[in-house]
């Protein structure tokens, strides 16, 4: 113990700017790195399994500090929330909330669940501020999806959804209003996708003449990007669109009927090849890490989920406490 403080004091020691006088006073008790998660569509932030979900991390990592993004406090409208409402307004709001708990202001790690994934990466692109250290995704749809989720017969904001959508998914009003109709990346109508879609081909940079550099930028900042595709997931379609993948649009003067579609993988994605959101970057630098769960959509096996949690999030930070900067010492990732 008495060995391991001591080293401690020389590490922050020498990331210190000015001379230390009293080095018993200099360091607060190394803690894991906070976590912020996002739920996924037809779950709230503080649904029975995110909750258990927060415990077992918890458990996993002690003294862990952990945020769960709301839009509504309300659960079942924070449910809604998921289905209706505009994406890029939702957040721009999550934004502000991040950067009023004083516990995330030296940065955390995310860890987003389906569609929440997506929407951590837009925050992340667009304000970073407080920043994120590692982001996780668990079956998330960074390409979109070429279809829309089925219903469960008493998931009613799921049929209200879909009911909406058969209006379109490129109206002004579905653009505004219905969460899924801003990440569908129909691959036969990709000209109408960049020309009409307000969220996901913004975030992905695809719209040749408003490329944002900031977006890769901060993508790019990131320590980790961690992507978990779900193996046998049928409600991501394609699935692959969890590793940055997607169909190919169709071949022109292609006579058959129902050919097998193929799938883009990330590295062969022209957004990933001009490097529009950093995504190349991060990867020459060996900082995506592509992972498989075994089964269906959000199928959490903890035999999935606990090894990824265990190394990428909670890593141990020094805080100094006599530096009202925020400069930190990270003992590990
Ligand atoms: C964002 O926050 C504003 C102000 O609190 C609120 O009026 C608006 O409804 C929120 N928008 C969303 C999409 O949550
Ligand atoms: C690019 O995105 C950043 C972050 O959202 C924003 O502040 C900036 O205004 C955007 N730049 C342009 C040219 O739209």
């Amino acid at each position: 113990m008495i060995i391991l403080s001591l080293l401690l004091g020389v590490l922050a020691l020498l990331v210190l700017p000015r001379p230390v006088v009293s080095v018993p006073t200099l360091l607060s008790a190394p803690h894991p790195r906070p976590l912020v998660l996002w739920h996924g569509l037809g779950d709230s932030y503080g649904s029975p399994g995110m909750l258990e979900f927060i415990q077992l991390v918890k458990d996993m990592h002690p003294g862990l500090f952990v945020h769960s993004v709301y839009i509504e406090e309300n659960l079942k409208e924070d449910q809604k929330a998921g289905w209706f409402g505009n994406v890029n307004e939702q957040v721009a709001n999550v934004s502000i909330q991040l950067a009023e708990i004083p516990e995330l202001s030296n940065g955390f790690d995310a860890l987003g669940f389906s569609q929440g994934g997506q929407f951590l990466r837009a925050y992340i692109e667009r304000y970073n501020s407080p920043p994120v250290h590692n982001l996780i995704t668990f079956g998330s749809q960074h390409m979109g999806v070429s279809d829309l989720p089925l219903c469960r017969p008493w998931d009613v904001f799921c049929h209200l959804a879909r009911r909406a959508a058969r209006g379109g998914v490129y109206t002004e009003w579905a653009q505004e209003n219905l969460v899924q109709a801003q990440y569908f990346r129909d691959a036969d109508q990709i000209p109408l996708y960049l020309t009409s879609n307000r969220f996901l081909a913004v975030i992905n940079n695809e719209v040749d003449d408003s490329v944002n550099t900031t977006y890769a930028n901060n993508l790019a900042s990131l320590n980790k990007l961690v992507l978990v595709l779900f193996s046998q997931d049928k409600t991501v379609v394609p699935k692959e669109s969890s590793w940055f993948g997607s169909y190919a649009p169709p071949e022109e003067d292609s006579s058959l009927p129902w050919q097998e579609k193929t799938i883009i993988p990330m590295r062969l994605q022209p957004i990933y090849l001009d490097n529009r959101i950093g995504l190349k970057t991060l990867d020459e630098r060996g900082d995506v890490v592509l992972e498989t769960c075994d089964g269906e959509h959000m199928q959490l096996a903890t035999e999935c989920w606990e090894p990824i949690v265990k190394k990428f999030v909670g890593g141990l930070v020094e805080k100094q406490s006599l530096d009202s900067s925020n400069s930190q010492t990270f003992l590990h990732a």
